[in-house]
């Protein structure tokens, strides 16, 4: 019977579990074992891989993080840790992976993927394998399914997380204009997606923010006087709150960090707007709960065509992640995706904002 595995890694997200849930049970209806393993590559290395049937997924759909885990493994950095993880998955029978992780856990699974044969080779050759148990193991296959909050890979219109992480910090958002209204206070709301803008540009359509900050739109030399006559000119229409959302990532056209507590000096500023002002980072609450229906259906469609995908894999093809553009679920090269994701940050650096757009939006052939 073939042998498929799971594994979660990198910073957790909502529909990580709906992922594990559709691989195994996808990898069982195709008349396969399935396998976790547990705490990311740390699994991989420490041999942290069990069996898992039909019913120990049972009740994943609805549940937050990772329940399969995830950590930073420095190990699997090295040649001998990542000898040591391919070791275990012979061991186990395990030469396909579906990997749900963000950019740096994919590029660390193709990495894998390219040297597996040679690190086979050395298992033989140093005497901890013999050549009839590698034999069936020369190549592995290898899928991806992103998972993060940020939604920042290119070649995928969403990553699985990020629906739910919006979803979440609009909620927050509308708890905070409660209090924000009631005394006519004004708020900065500081939300994560690293380098990537996107869950508060999506926060601010949403919730109507007065000003956003994103690291794609760095604000110029005037932002300060930008802000405070767009705030004001809100004010003087009769708001009673005001909202500004700063992504964690935010700069300014030279580059340099603009903060959340620059923001709210500003709009409390004695000779400017005197508005009552308070910070709120919402940190970690973006990451955690439940994932929204969009997610689950999302992570259960991709876990279904991520098994699709290793069952037909050869060694001859290219390392394939799932997407969704278009609506449509597809399999897409994994480092034409990755290599696109790096030169966006190098675009954004360089302020070429429209070859950063460009290449967020590229397509790529499935
Ligand atoms: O990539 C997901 C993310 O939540 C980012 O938005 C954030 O910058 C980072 O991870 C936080 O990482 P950690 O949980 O390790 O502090």
């Amino acid at each position: 019977k073939k042998k498929i595995a799971v594994m979660t890694s990198g910073g957790d997200s909502p529909g990580m579990n709906a992922v594990v849930r559709s691989v195994v049970r996808m990898a069982i209806y195709m008349g396969c074992d399935a396998f976790c393993v547990y705490e990311g590559y740390q699994g991989l290395v420490t041999g942290d891989i069990r069996k898992t049937e039909w019913n120990d997924v049972r009740g994943y759909l609805s549940e937050g993080g990772t329940l399969i885990g995830t950590a930073r493994c420095m190990e699997f950095y090295e040649r001998p840790g990542r000898r040591l993880a391919a070791k275990n998955m012979i061991l186990n029978g395990i030469d396909a992976l579906a990997i749900c992780g963000g950019d740096g856990s994919l590029t660390g699974a193709d990495k894998f993927r390219s040297e597996w044969p040679s690190l086979v080779d050395e298992l033989v050759s140093m005497g901890e394998l013999k050549e009839e148990q590698v034999a069936p193991y020369r190549h592995l296959n290898i899928v991806g399914l992103v998972g993060s909050i940020d939604n920042d890979l290119s070649g995928t219109d969403n990553t699985i997380g990020a629906a739910s992480a919006l979803s979440r910090i609009c909620e927050m958002v509308d708890y905070i204009e409660a209090t924000a209204s009631s005394h006519q206070r004004a708020f900065v709301i500081e939300v994560m997606g690293r380098h990537c803008g996107y869950l508060a540009l999506m926060a601010g359509v949403a919730t109507g923010a007065d000003f956003i900050f994103i690291p794609e739109k760095p604000r110029g030399d005037n932002w300060q006087q930008d802000m405070t006559k767009i705030v004001k000119k809100h004010r003087d229409l009769g708001k009673r709150k005001t909202i500004v959302i700063i992504a964690e990532g935010a700069k300014d056209i030279n580059g340099n960090k603009i903060s959340s507590q620059m923001v709210v000096d500003l709009l409390k500023d004695p000779n400017g707007l005197k508005l009552d002002t308070r910070a709120t980072i919402l940190g970690h609450v973006q990451r955690g709960g439940p994932a929204v229906a969009e997610d689950r259906i999302l992570a259960t469609l991709q876990g279904v065509e991520a098994v699709k995908t290793l069952l037909e894999a050869t060694p001859e093809s290219e390392t394939c992640f799932i997407a969704i553009t278009e609506n449509k679920i597809v399999r897409k090269p994994l480092m034409a995706a990755v290599e696109a994701t790096q030169q966006v940050a190098k675009a954004i650096e360089a302020q070429d904002f429209t070859k950063a757009m460009a290449l967020r939006d590229t397509e790529f052939a499935e």
